[in-house]
This record gives C-alpha cells, sequence and structure tokens, in this order.
C-alpha cells in the first residue's frame, strides 16, 4: 500500500542547505512527470503487471496519480485500448477523460455501469437477451411486478397478495397499497441483485440470493422475483441491477472470460472506497491470472475516511489483500 501527500511548502527559514534525499532532476523523470511529488512518483511508475493499491486523503492528488500511471503505462508500451479506467459515477468519469493528455488518447475510460452494459450487449445472446436490449424503467418494473402480484392470488383462489394488500377498503385505497407493495418489492430485488452472490449461474434467475431479506423469502416473494425477471427477460430488458450481476455471470462463461483478459492488460479505478463486493468481483474476474494467459495489472486509488456508513446499500469496503 502507497500513501500520498502533497508536498508542503517548507518556510524560508527552516529550508535545510542541501535536501536529505534530493528529488531526482527533472531529466531523469518520465516526461509529463515533472510535477509529481515523490510518492507520486513512486506509484506512477509502480511495477505494471501486480496490484497497487493506493489511498491518501482527499485532493492528495490520487486522481492526478491515476492519470499519470495511465498515461505511464501506455508511454511503457501498453495498447492504449488495452488500458481501462474505472469509475462510479458519469461526471468523475467525464472528469477523468477530461484529465487525460493526448498522449493516453485510446485508453478507455468508463464507469462501472457503462462498462457492464457494453459487455452485456457483446454477450446478450448468452443472457437470452436481444443484441439492442433496453433497460426497464421504473413504471415497466412496477408493472411486472403487479401482474406478477395479481398472477399469485389468482392462483391462490382469489385471495390478497401479502399483507400490503390485506383489509382492501375502497377501490382507490386498494390499488395505493398495491402500489405500495410493488414499490416495497421493486426495492427489495434491486437490492438484493447488488449481493455478491446475486450473479445467476449461467444467466438463469430462478431464486433470489441468499441474505436477500425476508421479503424475498416468501411464497409470495419467490413468486415476484421469478415472474419479474421472467417478465423482463421476455420483453427483452434488462434493470439497472442486471448490469453487474450479469456481467459477473458473463465473465463466469470461460470463452467471455478469455476474450476480456485477452483485451485489457491494466485496470485502474478512482474512487476506489466507493466500490461494492460485485464490482470488486468483476475487477478481480478481469484480472484474473490465468496461466499461460498475459498479466493484467491493476491499480486502485481511495480515500478511507469517505467510506459510506449509514446506507442501507452499503456494503464493507473490500480490503486490500482481497484484490
Ligand atoms: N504534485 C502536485 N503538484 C501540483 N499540484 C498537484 C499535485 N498533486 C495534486 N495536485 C493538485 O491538487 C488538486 C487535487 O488533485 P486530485 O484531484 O488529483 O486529488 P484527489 O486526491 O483525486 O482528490 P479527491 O479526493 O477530491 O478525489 C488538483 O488541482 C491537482 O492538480
Ligand atoms: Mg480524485
Amino acid at each position: 500500500m502507497a500513501s500520498l501527500a502533497l508536498p508542503t511548502p517548507i518556510p524560508a527559514a527552516s529550508r535545510p542547505e542541501a535536501p536529505l534525499c534530493p528529488p531526482p532532476p527533472a531529466r531523469q523523470r518520465p516526461a509529463g512527470c515533472e510535477q509529481l511529488n515523490e510518492d507520486q512518483l513512486r506509484a506512477v511508475t509502480a511495477p505494471a503487471d501486480g496490484a497497487l493499491i493506493i489511498f491518501a486523503p482527499a485532493g492528495a492528488g490520487k486522481t492526478l496519480t491515476l492519470v499519470h500511471r495511465a498515461t505511464w503505462l501506455v508511454g511503457r508500451g501498453l495498447a492504449a485500448a488495452s488500458v481501462l479506467c474505472l469509475t462510479f459515477s458519469r461526471k468523475a468519469a467525464a472528469e477523468l477523460r477530461g484529465r487525460l493528455p493526448p498522449a493516453a488518447a485510446g485508453v478507455e475510460v468508463c464507469t462501472f455501469h457503462a462498462w457492464c452494459l457494453r459487455l452485456l450487449r457483446a454477450f446478450a445472446a448468452e443472457l437470452g437477451r436481444p443484441a439492442g436490449f433496453s433497460l426497464s424503467s421504473s413504471a415497466q418494473q412496477i408493472e411486472l411486478i403487479r401482474q406478477a402480484l395479481e398472477e399469485f392470488q389468482k392462483q391462490q383462489g382469489g385471495g390478497t397478495a401479502g399483507p400490503s394488500t390485506a383489509g382492501t377498503g375502497t377501490q382507490a385505497r386498494k390499488s395505493q397499497s398495491v402500489m405500495a407493495a410493488c414499490r416495497r418489492f421493486q426495492r427489495a430485488i434491486g437490492e438484493a441483485k447488488l449481493l455478491p452472490d446475486g450473479a445467476p449461474a449461467g444467466g438463469a434467475s430462478d431464486k433470489a440470493p441468499a441474505a436477500s431479506g425476508k421479503l424475498l423469502e416468501t411464497e409470495l416473494g419467490a413468486f415476484i422475483w421469478r415472474h419479474y425477471n421472467d417478465g423482463l427477460r421476455k420483453a427483452g430488458l434488462v434493470d439497472m441491477g442486471d448490469l453487474q450481476r450479469f456481467a459477473l455471470t458473463l465473465l463466469r462463461t470461460p470463452h467471455v472470460a478469455a476474450a476480456v483478459r485477452g483485451r485489457y492488460r491494466h485496470v485502474l479505478i478512482d474512487e476506489y472506497q466507493d466500490t461494492n463486493l460485485q464490482q470488486l468481483a468483476i475487477v478481480r474476474a478481469i484480472c484474473a491470472k490465468e496461466p499461460g494467459a498475459q498479466t493484467v495489472g491493476v491499480t486502485v486509488v481511495g480515500d478511507d475516511d469517505q467510506v459510506w456508513g449509514s446506507s442501507t446499500l452499503a456494503v464493507p469496503l473490500p480490503p486490500a489483500s482481497m484484490l
């Protein structure tokens, strides 16, 4: 693990005559790295094949270091298209793209979700989807869940579909409570799909992942999970939660994994503290060492003081040892 620190200006009065550890002369530094401090330079020029994890405080120059590392890797002969920079928000991806110098043109910069979407489009048939599949809207999701509730009620002989629809009064009150139940299931499904073991084997989504919460463990919940995911597939749709878990499913398919690993030589992640365990599994799958295959290096930068703690969706920061 390396740490970065911005250079602290030394007051003139206490400035030593000769620094104990003088920085290397500018001419020995790789082109474009003149402004970096010693820690940053060490991170940028660390061996390319391994896993490098850098934690540093806000504003310490983590993104700057990442940008220089991507550029340095290309300067050392890696094909720009084989260098992948991942981040979380579209805003962060746009900023990263804007900070890459022309020498790094062609480096792939995108969000985790965008990268997963590209992978899913390339291998859509493996998931039983058309290549031009769409992302479902919230309204489409609610409608699928509503249909599932209705179907369940029918199969149960017309009874109510769970506590939220019990004791219906007027028609308006009834449809309000059905909507509320649909939203609860929508939220539960979304959260379940983010669980580390949420990636379905072979693309089939018969069962919600273990530990997805009480709501999906009931008979009704299991029915809705199945009906909802079948409905998405039949309509040629995926939802946001499917992006990462289907990407993981694909990456566990040998020929897809081989194609992906053949394409990349280095993966860099900005804002690593925002990575969840599913995203970590994706990066590990891309960078997994295969006998006889080329090595895919990984560099991550993050700030462990910025880890989320209170969100119900938050997952623990993956420890460095898991990389
Ligand atoms: N060695 C340096 N010399 C001069 N400026 C630097 C140096 N390192 C970082 N900076 C400047 O400090 C500012 C913050 O850098 P950067 O955005 O890379 O930090 P960060 O650690 O990624 O911040 P955040 O935690 O907000 O993501 C930028 O304007 C950057 O150019
Ligand atoms: Mg940054």
